[in-house]
């Protein structure tokens, strides 16, 4: 009889540690799921993306706003898409021509439009196509209108092999007290033909960035 009541008694308490251990492990996952949730709100989606393949045809949605978009999706983030004033039209090679011209003067193209209000997020993704191993100039020009210094900055971009080039080290020289994290990047070829692949690597960088 006294074993027995022994048994109940050590059961009850190892039921009730178990409660406890339950329930902290589902406030703790609550408490996560609710801070990602509020980064979400805080954060910031920029992308400049041109939508064409590098065998010039055209895409219904650019290779880095297909990343931009993975990215909303997992962060709820609001998002801002960068416009060039002078769009870039035409064949492909006289793109390549325009953007090279940019380059060389180190231009700062008009952006169409207004700009975000960019006071209210703690975290922004910057994310471009690489045009000769960095951001395109239009980008820049984004970068030199908004003040992102205090911030989070997170870099990504498509390229066909020169992967996140110089962005950075770009962000860091621009916002020297903006706290630069790991960017991702992804071959456009690649975005385009397994895009969900991609979307599985962003969410997984995503993950280890917290979110
Ligand atoms: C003007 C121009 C310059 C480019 N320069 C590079 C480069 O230096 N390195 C690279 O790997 N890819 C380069 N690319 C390829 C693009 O980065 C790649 O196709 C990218 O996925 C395009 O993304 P988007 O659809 O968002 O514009 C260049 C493309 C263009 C149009």
């Amino acid at each position: 009889m006294k074993t027995l009541r022994k048994i109940v008694k050590i059961s009850g308490l190892l039921t009730v540690l178990l409660a406890c251990f339950v329930g902290l492990v589902l406030t703790q996952s609550n408490n996560q799921a609710m801070a990602a949730k509020n980064r979400g709100k805080q954060t910031l989606v920029v992308y400049f993306s041109y939508k064409r393949n590098s065998d010039g045809k055209p895409l219904s949605v650019g290779n880095t706003a297909r990343v931009a978009q993975d990215i909303q999706k997992k962060t709820g983030a609001d998002t801002y898409e960068i416009k060039a004033a002078r769009p870039y039209t035409g064949s492909y090679q006289h793109v390549v021509d325009q953007a090279q011209r940019e380059e060389n003067r180190r231009a700062r193209p008009a952006i169409a439009g207004s700009l975000p209000n960019v006071k209210k997020y703690k975290t922004v993704f910057v994310g471009g196509p690489i045009w000769w191993g960095e951001y395109p100039m239009v980008v820049y020009t984004f970068m030199d209108r908004v003040n992102l210094n205090h911030k989070t900055l997170i870099p990504f971009t498509t390229s066909e092999g020169s992967g996140l080039g110089n962005t950075s080290a770009a962000l860091k020289h621009k916002y020297p007290q903006a706290r630069v994290r790991r960017g991702f990047t992804a071959v456009g070829n690649t975005v385009k033909n397994h895009p969900n692949a991609v979307a599985r690597r962003v969410n997984a960088w995503l993950d280890g960035l917290g979110y």
